[in-house]
């Protein structure tokens, strides 16, 4: 299987919009918090479409032939300029591979072309949110170095 990692195209986003389907569906059934909307899917296309036209923002689709099994998003964010380090950090906002792709290395290839991205904007911390319950979405990531820093409560009244 040879996989190619490069940056999404217009021509992608059909394709990255049903795996974003998946993804919020993995995010269901770990969680019954995350139900969508029926139409979510199509406020996904416009964010990713806008968010594909900006400097800041790195969208990657790994390919096996034409066929797209994964897509990241990510982005160069500030902080307000509060800190003494740099204000400048990345953020991964989104990662994610078709299922019976997963385990086999695309992951780790696609975090690789986003490591140098950042790389070359000079940004060493890099940050990304992570559902509690996700295990598949922790051990990952982890594996890769990343550490707890903040935790997000929630407190469901009524
Ligand atoms: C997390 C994800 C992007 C990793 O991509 P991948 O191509 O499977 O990753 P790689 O093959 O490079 O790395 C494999 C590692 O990912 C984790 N992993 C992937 N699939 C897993 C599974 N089914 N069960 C447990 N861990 C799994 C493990 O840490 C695994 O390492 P190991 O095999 O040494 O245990 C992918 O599994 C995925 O899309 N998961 C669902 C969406 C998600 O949770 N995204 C992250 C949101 S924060």
């Amino acid at each position: 299987m040879s996989i190619e990692i490069v940056e999404a195209t217009e021509s992608h986003i059909p394709d990255i919009v049903e795996l974003w389907k998946e993804f919020m569906d993995h995010h269901k059934d770990i969680d019954p918090r995350f139900p969508a909307r029926e139409d979510a899917h199509v406020s996904f296309e416009q964010h990713i479409r806008e968010l594909m036209g900006t400097e800041d923002t790195l969208v990657l689709v790994a390919l096996d032939e034409s066929r797209v099994v994964g897509f990241s998003i990510s982005q160069v964010n500030s902080y307000p300029p509060i800190w003494v380090e740099s204000d400048k950090h990345g953020f991964i906002d989104t990662m994610a591979i078709t299922a019976d792709y997963r385990r086999k290395g695309i992951g780790e290839h696609m975090l690789g072309r986003i490591f140098e991205s950042f790389a070359s904007h000079g940004i060493d911390r890099i940050e990304l949110t992570v559902a509690a319950r996700n295990e598949v979405g922790y051990s990952f990531w982890r594996k890769h170095g990343f550490k707890d820093f903040s935790h997000r409560l929630y407190l469901q009244r009524g």
